[in-house]
């Protein structure tokens, strides 16, 4: 499997080969280590189908590596109750699984050819596959989250139905009358920040936390969960492939406006030529350009400055949970999400 090249640290967790995280616990680092290898023992089992081409589809990108971050994330907030109780690792394991199914659709939406260091399944294969691929899983997380009763089910629904608008949003633009800072923040939350939150929420929820640690368990999700798509946008610009297993400048080349793009756009000191370069889809030709322009800008680090206030946040919410060695993981994954861009 790939691993990232930054290393939170200097050390390589044990927690997954791809997440590059240093839990300073290392009972707590091995417990979800533990409760991860059987999320990957049963991903690989649930997604079989009778059918062999679409089991080789749907198994393609959870078979090619990524970062494990909603299910670790999940069995983390576990450790504020009873990490062994029922639901804890099943619901970890229906996050990642809408999390892959988003993934597929979020491919063919961005025209993506990379994802995961290997082909993205729209390019291996072609965009009604990957949809269908993506429609499979999320049919496989729907029958799974049914065995976790209602509740669940409808909190799944809701998750999934934020991360469509958030999607949709992105799609259609932002309205004339609204800050298109504001817009990005929105889209953030609706298609990033439902799932880790909800994926924080049900890890804390199953293990029998408290309602109070619940509650700040999806708040503090939320928050990190756009501070992960924040650092994502970053990352776009300022990586290669080799790092992220994407394809760099995906958003400028498709024409999403990311924080740095807007604040550029909004700066007054912002040269012209980047503003020209700015102004719609960036072509192929004119990436490296627009990368390096971008990469220079002020506006790339009034966007970093966003991220930290974000990671400020988290962790304001992280320092109001019991102490223990869950809530030192956490505040270290608030580090990682600015560390991961820097
Ligand atoms: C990618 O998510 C999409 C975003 C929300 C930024 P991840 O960065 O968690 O992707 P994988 O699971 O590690 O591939
Ligand atoms: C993430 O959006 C996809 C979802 C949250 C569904 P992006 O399009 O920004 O993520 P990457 O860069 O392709 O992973
Ligand atoms: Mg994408
Ligand atoms: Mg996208």
């Amino acid at each position: 499997m790939r691993r990232t090249a930054s290393i939170v640290g200097g050390v390589v967790s044990m927690v997954h080969p791809d997440m590059p995280l240093e839990f300073i616990d290392t009972e707590l680092e091995a417990s979800v280590g533990r409760g991860l290898a059987v999320i990957e023992k049963r991903l690989d089992h649930v997604v079989e189908s009778g059918d062999r081409f679409l089991t080789e589809a749907a198994s393609h990108l959870f078979k090619a590596g990524g970062k494990r971050f909603r299910p670790m994330l999940a069995l983390t907030a576990a450790h504020f109750g009873d990490p062994e109780a029922h639901g804890v690792t099943e619901s970890a394991l229906v996050m990642e699984l809408t999390h892959l199914a988003t993934l597929y659709h979020d491919d063919v939406m961005d025209e993506a050819a990379v994802r995961r260091g290997a082909p993205s399944a729209n390019a291996r294969w072609d965009n009604s596959i990957a949809i269908l691929a993506g429609d499979y899983l999320f049919a496989i997380a729907s029958e799974l989250v049914a065995e976790l009763g209602s509740d669940t089910v409808r909190e799944q629904a809701r998750t999934f139905s934020r991360l469509v608008h958030g999607q949709i949003a992105e799609t259609v633009g932002a309205p004339d009358d609204q800050d298109p800072v504001e817009w990005y923040l929105y889209i953030l939350a609706e298609k990033t920040g439902s799932l880790i939150a909800t994926a924080a929420r049900l890890g804390a929820k199953f293990s029998g936390a408290p309602e109070s640690v619940v509650t700040a368990l999806a708040e503090f999700g939320e928050i990190i969960g756009v501070a992960f798509q924040l650092s994502d946008d970053l990352i776009d610009i300022l990586s290669d492939a080799d790092t992220t297993g994407k394809t760099p400048g995906t958003d400028l080349l498709e024409g999403v406006p990311t924080l740095p793009v807007l604040y550029a756009l909004q700066q007054e000191d912002t040269s012209p030529r980047l503003r020209e370069l700015l102004s719609g889809k960036v072509s192929e030709s004119d990436l490296p350009e627009a990368l390096e322009l971008l990469r220079g800008s002020k506006a790339m680090d009034t966007a970093r400055g966003t991220l930290e206030s974000y990671r400020d946040r988290a962790k304001e919410v992280v320092n109001s949970l019991p102490a223990c060695p869950a809530r030192d993981a956490l505040l270290g994954i608030c580090d990682y999400m600015v560390e991961r861009s820097s």
